[in-house]
């Protein structure tokens, strides 16, 4: 089932997720419906508070992603209860969006190597370390589940030139191909 993808300005999308445990309810049903919800929007990550719960949930697709620069073969995963181990390296530029913040895209400067600890959809531990386009995209979901938007990490000057487009979404004045909840309705 697609699900509403809750737009920039909803409180969930601020708030620092909870871990979860294997009874949580409807699990399975839930990241079926994240999987279908994310490849509805085109989106390559999505994590459960962009649905409106508050729990430590993202997905991934990164073999979408076709780019020659690529430093690792793209990956498919499901990440629960993940927390970041290390991160080093000399922080790199890579232009991001958010399913959550149509048409706002913009530089942001992360550190090119994540260590993580997660569990899989089968609650087995697994820890890992990424590089390239798969570490920035988790970087960016693992932000969601922080609390955190990718905007807040845009420099001085592009953040004042997305802050009319922020207030117009944050209303529900903006247009996306995919369902989306505006905070109020
Ligand atoms: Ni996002």
């Amino acid at each position: 089932m697609i699900l509403p993808i809750y737009a920039y300005g909803q409180p969930v999308l601020k708030q620092v997720a909870k871990d979860i445990e294997p009874d949580y309810p409807n699990l399975p049903e839930l990241i079926v419906d994240m999987w279908e919800t994310m490849y509805n929007a085109s989106g390559v990550g999505l994590a459960a508070p962009q649905v409106g719960l508050s729990i430590r949930l993202f997905v991934i697709d990164t073999i979408q992603i076709k780019d020659e620069d690529k430093k690792a073969e793209g990956i498919k995963r499901v990440f629960i209860n993940a927390h970041k181990v290390e991160e080093k390296g000399e922080p790199w530029a890579y232009e991001e969006g958010c399913l959550s913040i149509p048409e706002v895209r913009g530089d942001v400067d992360r550190p090119p190597t994540l260590r993580l600890r997660w569990l899989d959809e089968n609650f087995q531990t697994q820890e890992e370390t990424f590089i390239g386009v798969n570490a920035r995209v988790i970087q960016h979901e693992y932000d969601h589940i922080d609390g955190v938007l990718f905007v807040e990490h845009l420099k001085p000057v592009k953040k004042r030139l997305v802050r009319r487009k922020l207030e117009d979404i944050r209303k529900g004045k903006v247009k996306a191909e995919y369902k989306l909840k505006f905070i109020g309705k």
